[in-house]
């Protein structure tokens, strides 16, 4: 987790644990789901062999996530970038093979699964073809740069019967699979609103990366990068800051909406495609070459409630996930989860009858109070106590999401987020952005498989 990006920076920045939030209460700590299995030992005829496409510092971080999940083993790497096939095997500890062309390794027998961290615009070609090829799936988020592509990804799934996981790690979070048990306990009573953002004020929150001295044409495959993206000269920054372009990637919502909508869905149990998605937002600060907006904000309708999220690189805020129930609210932040029960005792109406001549609200009160009498002596209700549950100082569940991944190639048991689910998540991407791009609501056409206006 302390080496997990998004974590790092977006959730831990405030200062860890319940006592950063000031919070009160009972604070209970959570288990970690991969120390509960960890223990176990893997017969090597279970062992998986896995290689990377993309060792950049994402796939450097999954890699190194991969390998301290037991009975795992790294065969090769793939990167486009002689520096990253470098980082690559600094992260695996030993020479490997390494190649710049990615079917160089669906063409190796030895290799069980790939983990994909290449841009999102790779995302559905390597996908694809490592399904075709036997191989199962880890896919960095967003799983689709378009919805056509995020099909075409669940389609390549099913028909060749692999396991493909998608990378937006909430889904496997011992914090969020507690708030999904405290929704379903009714203990929310109905829930219509939620709200969550990721907020950050500096040139590496707004992807502005440093450039590394030696990047050209000689040490980087520009043209393979391209890929299915329109043809341009080559472009180091392009290369290195892909997030700055929608060719490449989603803007705010691939990158960072993905993983609030992943907490939302892991949440409250849904995995299905908004109905309707409204956007706002703008480029405001970060205007040098990009075009990918530094605010982006969005309702969303699903059935039974709606979804405001936001990212913003222009002021830094903890990012927090917040779910709003008429008998309670349940918050989460820096992998502290608070449930606040609502104060629903009865009581009698203190408004609106100070419009009333005092005689009828004098007989309203003692109405009310012959309706309910005070409990006897003893007898009192106790107001509900807030509760908190912790996940212990470095909990990382970025491992606890490979660690389902590298299972769920063993047994072959589906995946806790398979492409049907990433595909889900991605569409509300595409929606927002096309709502953002278009000044238009973006409506979710299920039977023709598209976004309308
Ligand atoms: N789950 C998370 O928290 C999280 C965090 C960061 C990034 N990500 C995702 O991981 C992916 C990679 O992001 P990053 O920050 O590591 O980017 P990066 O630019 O650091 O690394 C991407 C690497 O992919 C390589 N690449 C591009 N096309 C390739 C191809 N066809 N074959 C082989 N290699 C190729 C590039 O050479 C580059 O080294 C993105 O989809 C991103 O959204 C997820």
């Amino acid at each position: 987790m302390r080496n997990h990006r998004l974590t790092r920076r977006d959730f831990f920045r405030a200062g860890a644990g319940a006592a950063a939030l000031g919070v009160a209460g009972k604070v209970s700590f959570l288990t970690p789901s991969f120390l509960a299995a960890a223990p176990r030992a893997v017969a090597p005829s279970d062992r998986v062999r896995f290689a990377s496409i993309g060792t950049g510092v994402r796939g450097c971080e999954i890699m190194r996530a991969a390998l301290n999940c037991p009975g795992t083993e790294i065969v090769a790497v793939c990167d486009l970038y002689d520096g990253r096939l470098i980082a690559g095997q600094e992260t695996a500890g030993k020479k490997l093979f390494t190649t710049k062309h990615f079917r160089d390794i669906l063409e190796r027998k030895d290799v069980d699964a790939v983990l994909v961290a290449t841009p999102d615009h790779w995302h559905k070609q390597l996908t694809v073809e490592a399904c075709a090829a036997g191989k199962d799936v880890y896919c960095e988020k967003p799983m689709a740069h378009t919805v056509a592509d995020g099909f075409a990804m669940a389609e390549a799934m099913q028909k060749h019967n692999r396991i493909v996981q998608v990378g937006s790690q909430a889904r496997s979070s011992i914090v969020y699979a507690k708030a999904h048990e405290i929704y379903t306990s009714g203990a929310m009573g109905i829930v219509t609103a939620i709200e969550a953002w990721i907020d950050r004020n500096d040139a590496s929150g707004a992807w502005v990366y440093p450039i590394p001295p030696d990047a050209s044409e000689k040490t980087i495959d520009w043209e393979r990068f391209l890929g299915s993206a329109p043809k341009r000269p080559f472009d180091a920054k392009r290369f290195f800051r892909w997030r700055q372009y929608r060719d490449y990637g989603e803007g705010l919502p691939g990158d960072l909406f993905v993983h609030l909508l992943t907490g939302v869905f892991t949440i409250t149990g849904i995995n299905q495609p908004p109905i309707r998605a409204a956007s706002m937002g703008g480029l405001f600060r970060w205007t040098e070459d990009r075009d990918a907006a530094d605010l982006v904000w969005t309702l969303f309708e699903y059935p039974d409630f709606r979804v405001s999220l936001r990212c913003n690189l222009n002021n830094e805020s903890p990012g927090e996930a917040r779910v709003f129930g008429t008998k309670g609210t349940l918050i989460i932040r820096n992998d502290v989860l608070t449930f606040t029960p609502q104060d629903t005792r009865p009581k009698p109406e203190g408004y609106s009858i100070y419009g009333w001549p005092e005689k009828l609200r004098s007989e309203y009160f003692a109405n009310w109070h012959k309706e309910h009498p005070l409990p006897e002596p003893g007898k009192f209700a106790v107001d509900a106590e807030a509760q908190t549950f912790q996940a212990p100082d470095g909990y990382d569940y970025g491992v606890d999401h490979m660690n389902n991944f590298m299972e769920s190639v063993r047994t072959r048991k589906p995946s806790v987020e398979d492409a049907n689910f990433g595909n889900h998540t991605a569409i509300a991407c595409h929606m927002a952005n096309y709502s953002l791009d278009k000044k238009t609501m973006a409506v979710w056409d299920a039977d023709s498989k598209t976004i309308k206006g």
